[in-house]
């Protein structure tokens, strides 16, 4: 596996991979990699000859009082990983080779971008984009492999994609993958590091909730109390609090205040201790 600190050793090393006929894939993350990114890997390697994935802990997604600093950086580790799982080039910029003094562009996708996390968190799905953009432009993938453990920023990078005509074709060159979970449910996070015992064994209540919550909406219960008993539990079993929970189309990510008409999917955000954990599942 090669890796690449500058945009010029990475063009060289893609012209390379191009000038061998190869069909390139791309799976973007901010590294402290776990089976989740893995995944997104190996289903890389299954849709194109070469793959190039990039490790970028992105300021420009982090809020003032967000866990920039504190955010785990293991390059070694990660770079290990990879190599074992057959990446073929790593991209793995610094903060300047990224956004070189004088970087004023900022990419904003409105409408879903807007409720959600991008409530809770102004200014993150924006500095997605603009580093996703950036990405694109700098791998020019042939395919691109996201997690759908983020619905919100899939639905961000797709509606991106589709209005600055960033793929060809470009809704089915972003790939969404499923979420991966622990035995107990819990959505892989690099975020989960971060949980006590206590808490990691609290924190399985959110998919247990949430399954529970897909349940009785399938029986029929109306969805506001539905969501409000949702929030009791989460409260109960440990949470300290509920960023949101929300039945929303699952692409335009509008509120839904019934159940059945369209294709929804149901997003949860809570808090246990410092720690912010997302979960969604399709209901
Ligand atoms: O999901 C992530 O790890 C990041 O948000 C991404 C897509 C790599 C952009 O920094």
């Amino acid at each position: 596996m090669q890796t690449a600190t500058t945009l010029e050793v990475l063009r060289s090393a893609l012209a390379q991979l191009r000038a061998e006929g190869k069909r390139v894939a791309l799976v973007a993350t901010m590294g402290a990699l776990h089976e989740g990114h893995l995944t997104l890997v190996r289903e890389a390697r299954r849709r194109a000859d070469a793959v190039v994935t990039s490790i970028f802990v992105n300021p420009k997604q982090f809020g003032q009082n967000e866990d920039l600093d504190a955010y785990p950086r293991q390059l070694a580790q990660d770079s290990a990983l990879l190599e074992a799982e057959g990446v073929d080039l790593l991209w793995a910029p610094t903060v300047t080779a990224m956004y070189p003094h004088g970087f004023t562009s900022n990419v904003s996708v409105s409408g879903v971008s807007e409720g959600l996390c991008g409530a809770q968190r102004p200014g993150h799905f924006d500095g997605v984009a603009t580093v996703v953009l950036k990405l694109f432009n700098q791998v020019q993938p042939d395919v691109a492999l996201f997690g759908e453990k983020d619905w919100q920023q899939l639905s961000v990078i797709r509606r991106m994609a589709r209005d600055l005509d960033l793929t060809q074709p470009h809704v089915d060159a972003i790939i969404g993958a499923p979420t991966v979970r622990e035995a107990d449910g819990l959505a892989l996070s690099s975020r989960n590091r971060y949980l006590s015992p206590e808490q990691r064994a609290q924190a399985a209540a959110l998919p247990q909730a949430m399954r529970e919550t897909i349940a009785a909406l399938a029986a029929g219960s109306a969805v506001a109390p539905t969501l409000a008993a949702l929030e009791a539990h989460l409260l109960q079993a440990g949470f300290d609090s509920v960023d949101y929970a929300q039945l929303v189309d699952a692409e335009s990510l509008t509120p839904l205040e019934m159940h059945g008409e369209r294709r929804a999917r149901l997003l949860v955000a809570a808090r246990i201790g410092g720690t912010r954990l997302i979960d969604n599942m399709a209901v």
